[in-house]
């Protein structure tokens, strides 16, 4: 039998629990994007996370912010609802929370198509193309040569560079194009460009084969290949994509440690598409992994920015921080493996949470934390704070009526996780479930949506539950539960453990319940908070 808490205090068979629930209403900041119509097409459009109005779009590029923007641009065809000729979409925000379509701002031409990149705002011209004192934004990006590579051919890739002189809305492309030839490559791409203040030049990570090539610049047109990395190192189970590369603090010190991401597909810790990253060093030149986290690594084989199943070739906005020094980043929420297929029709895939990566030294090493971007609190609406909940077989959290579950943000505490396992079940009247927890035994966190609504489009959607390793040894397990209409993101330990996975229900969910293998356990404090995107 179920127990029931629902969220007013209200105290029902089978629970002790003392409840101080708030009810608190903000106003929210700007809204670009709309709340979802009605219309079937639209019933998978996401609340609050970015999704082109129409057609196909994969991996964020040329992010970068400028006069008060955060300007998001995204792998795109606008034509059609798979995979297809490559542009650059664009989008804006002031929050990286609601984003506002803009025109597309970057076209295939007789290079090829537009494929992965990033941008930078070029503050001292050093490329040269500004005119009437505008600051140049440049994008530099992949040219993929569609012909060469139907013919086979091998130097298919090369990499080219566009201007702007109106903050990032239209892009010229340099006359000189390719900046880059193909030294004979095959998977030649996605440059990411940061600027090098210390040698004030421009640095490039790029995907080579099986290796990251770091090359330098001064004037983002004449490019010096510097180093390798990669070699034997990591997870190479699939092709080597979408590099990024970026100091970051570590909390409680003053130690700065550089971090390269490297996309992998196939070879992801739940399989397709996933994030590997790297921590070390970076003199300008070469990149030098950690002694000590290389060691973890050849135990562990790979760190993975997020373990779930849909948070791929993300990369970080090029010239902004937290106040912590903390990097901004935003993934794209789906994997090769099924994101043509997915049930939508004229639109497919939506980006992941904007979020805030941080570097700690954990026990073993240097560890990631990635958490949503605070920017994300503004939007909280109704809050519901439940306080010292004795749990007792499955009980009810809170339901539909109380509160939406696709607009959602939930944060809990379990103050002694013992060795058993600890579920969410998300469900609905229509039979459909989402479950995800924790497994103490194990200590590995999972998401099984093998039950969550529309599965069948591809086998490879529910061929396994997902899993994902605990990092912090700590008895108190906290996290965060990011819920949209199609996606759920969770944040464990404070961002060590992250999963984000998408899913499509035949109706939106109603009830969360939690239960756990033992009889009784405690949440320490059960924050809901409805979020207000109007
Ligand atoms: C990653 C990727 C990139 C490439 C782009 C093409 O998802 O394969 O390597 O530039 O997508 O759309």
């Amino acid at each position: 039998m179920k127990n029931f808490l629902l969220c007013f205090g209200l105290v029902l068979a089978g629970i002790s629990l003392i409840s101080s629930c708030k009810t608190e209403k903000k106003e929210a900041a700007t809204v670009a994007q709309k709340v979802p119509s009605s219309d079937e097409e639209e019933m998978y459009r996401p609340n609050f996370h970015f999704s082109p109005k129409k057609g196909w779009m994969n991996d964020p590029n040329g992010m970068f912010y400028y006069n008060g923007y955060y300007h998001l641009y995204f792998q795109h065809y606008p034509d059609g609802n798979t995979w297809g000729p490559m542009h650059w979409g664009h989008a804006i925000s002031t929050d990286m929370i609601s984003w506002k379509e803009q025109p597309i701002a970057l076209y295939p031409d007789e290079l090829g198509f537009i494929f992965s990149g990033s941008a930078v705002v070029d503050v001292e011209n050093t490329s040269g193309f500004s005119v009437e004192s505008k600051t140049p934004v440049i994008a530099m990006f992949t040219h993929h040569d569609m012909e060469a590579d139907k013919a086979g051919e091998i130097i298919d890739e090369t990499q080219s560079i566009a201007y702007s002189l109106d903050e990032g809305l239209s892009f010229t492309k340099y006359e000189g194009n390719p900046v880059i030839k193909n030294p004979n490559i095959p998977d030649f791409r996605d440059p990411k460009v940061i600027w090098d203040e210390n040698r004030k030049q421009w640095t490039m990570v790029l995907a080579a084969g099986q290796e990251i090539m770091f090359y330098a610049s001064k004037d983002l047109k004449t490019w010096k290949l510097l180093s390798t990395f990669g070699e034997g190192i990591g997870n190479h189970d699939g092709v080597w994509e979408c590099p990024d590369l970026f100091p970051l603090p570590v909390k409680g010190t003053d130690e700065t440690k550089w971090v390269l991401f490297v996309s992998i597909n196939p070879g992801g810790p739940n399989s397709g598409s996933a994030t590997q990253y790297f921590v070390g060093d970076f003199d300008g030149k070469t990149f030098t992994i950690d002694k000590n986290f290389q060691n973890e690594l050849a135990k562990e084989h790979s760190f993975w920015v997020d373990h779930g199943r849909d948070n791929y070739a993300g990369v970080t906005w090029s010239n902004v921080t937290t106040a912590e020094g903390g990097k901004l980043f935003i993934g794209w929420m789906s994997n090769w493996l099924y994101a043509n297929e997915v049930p939508t029709e004229k639109w497919r895939s939506t980006s992941t949470i904007a979020r805030e990566l941080g570097l700690i030294k954990g026990t073993k090493t240097y560890q990631l934390i990635s958490n949503p971007v605070k920017e994300l609190n503004r939007y909280r609406a109704q809050k519901f704070i439940v306080t010292d909940i004795s749990v007792e077989g499955e009980t009810v959290l809170t339901t539909s009526k109380t509160v939406s579950l696709s607009m959602t943000e939930i944060n809990f505490e379990i103050p002694d996780v013992a060795e058993e396992g600890y579920t969410f079940i998300l469900s609905n009247s229509q039979g459909d479930e989402l479950t995800f927890g924790y497994d103490a035994t194990e200590k590995e966190f999972f998401v099984d949506r093998n039950k969550s609504g529309k599965t069948d489009f591809s086998d490879k959607f529910t061929d396994r539950i997902a899993k994902a390793p605990r990092m912090e040894s700590s008895s108190k397990l906290t996290g965060k539960i990011l819920l949209d209409k199609t996606s759920i993101e969770l944040f464990y330990d404070n961002g060590q453990t992250v999963m984000t996975e998408i899913f499509f229900p035949n109706a939106p969910f109603e009830t969360l319940s939690i239960e756990s293998d033992n009889e009784k356990f405690t949440i320490n404090n059960l924050e809901i908070h409805e979020l207000n995107f109007n």
